[in-house]
């Protein structure tokens, strides 16, 4: 199957205040020069975000990573976890065609996705709620025939019970996950033959069930305003009793970033028509700073370290924004920190 952007893309597209905030911790997980390895995680996230992968996104990330265009695209296009069309508003429903599943009858629930969705595969729903593709094994083959729709996994399928879940979705309502014939995870039809000593103390659903039932919403895009959003590694919660709390939190807002983000529309900052007379700093000993760049920001009227020291997260998230083959860097190479380090002669 040949996978290429969609011919309908968006004009833009950034990541929200707290998501922004997530990917930085993201970038920051890996050694300096490293940061391209977040690129998956942060496809991933804008397509949370946004149901599908635009162009404008990949480009986004791109320019986050400091990376070729070309290189995030090879990835998004190389990944089938990647939807590179619009997806159903609602739901992308994705039916596992593989040997379990389809000896179980995966083939009838196709064909409840081709009856209430779209005939073919990728479609949208008359109404734009669905969508729906067949694809590989999924790791739950003892629960055979099952599909992921949103986070969760539907198992123990059949036509009825998909056509079931269907109409609950297109109501507005998340039926529970899991098993749908009542067995609790994946032990044998007619129930438990060992081990029988744990059913008592056990919680209701199973542990990723139990999971999908406590947070509520597994249709749900990720905005970045869910709990947990940790970032251990920048400093933030990371003991058991302290995520526990953030879980049980659910109108906790996202961790800030160590680092000045972008948590405003972004504005331009003021700048200079021309360097004091004292002589414009070298803006090359920040790093990520080279003649190029250098010559961009003389260009937007920033010749002196404490003006970039003085960039609100606004402001920075402006100048990353145009920073034209370069967005992201001013964020990623901390800018503004190096620049307030300069300006107080600590560099
Ligand atoms: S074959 Fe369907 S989950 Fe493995």
């Amino acid at each position: 199957m040949l996978r290429r952007l969609h011919h309908d893309q968006p004009a833009s597209f950034a990541f929200t205040p707290a998501n922004l905030a997530w990917a930085q911790g993201q970038i920051s997980k890996y050694p300096e020069g490293r940061q391209a390895s977040a690129i998956v995680a942060l496809l991933w996230r804008a397509q949370e975000q946004e149901g599908w992968l635009t162009r404008p996104a990949i480009e986004y990330v791109a320019g986050m990573l400091g990376l070729a265009y070309i290189r995030a695209l090879e990835v998004a296009t190389f990944y089938f976890m990647f939807q590179l069309q619009p997806v159903g508003s609602v739901a992308h429903i994705q039916i596992c065609g593989t040997t379990s599943c389809m000896i179980c009858g995966a083939e009838d629930l196709i064909k409840v996705c081709r009856e209430k969705i779209a005939p073919k595969a990728h479609m949208l729903s008359a109404d734009g709620k669905f969508s729906w593709e067949e694809v590989e094994c999924l790791g739950a083959c003892a629960n055979a025939p099952m599909a992921q729709i949103g986070k969760d996994y539907y198992e123990d399928l059949t036509a009825a019970s998909l056509s079931r879940i269907l109409d609950e979705m297109a109501e507005g309502r998340v039926p529970v996950a899991g098993s749908q014939t009542g067995r609790y995870a994946s032990e044998p039809l007619a129930g438990l033959t060992s081990l029988t000593e744990f059913e008592s103390g056990r919680t209701q659903y199973n542990g990723s069930v139990q999971r999908a039932v406590d947070v509520g919403d597994g249709l749900k895009r990720i905005d970045g305003t869910e709990v947990p959003l940790i970032t251990p590694w920048l400093g933030k919660p990371a003991t058991k009793a302290a995520v526990t709390k953030a879980a049980k939190a659910p109108a906790a807002k996202a961790p800030e970033p160590e680092k000045p983000a972008a948590t405003a529309a972004p504005t331009k900052p003021r700048g200079l028509k021309a360097p004091r007379k004292t002589g414009a700093d070298d803006l090359k000993i920040i790093k990520g700073i080279g003649p190029k760049l250098e010559a961009l920001l003389h260009s937007l009227g920033f010749f002196h370290f404490d003006q970039i020291a003085g960039w609100t997260g606004a402001e920075l998230a402006w100048v990353d924004e145009n920073l034209e083959g370069f967005k992201g860097r001013a964020v990623r190479e901390d800018w503004v920190g190096q620049a307030r380090a300069l300006a107080q002669g600590k560099a």
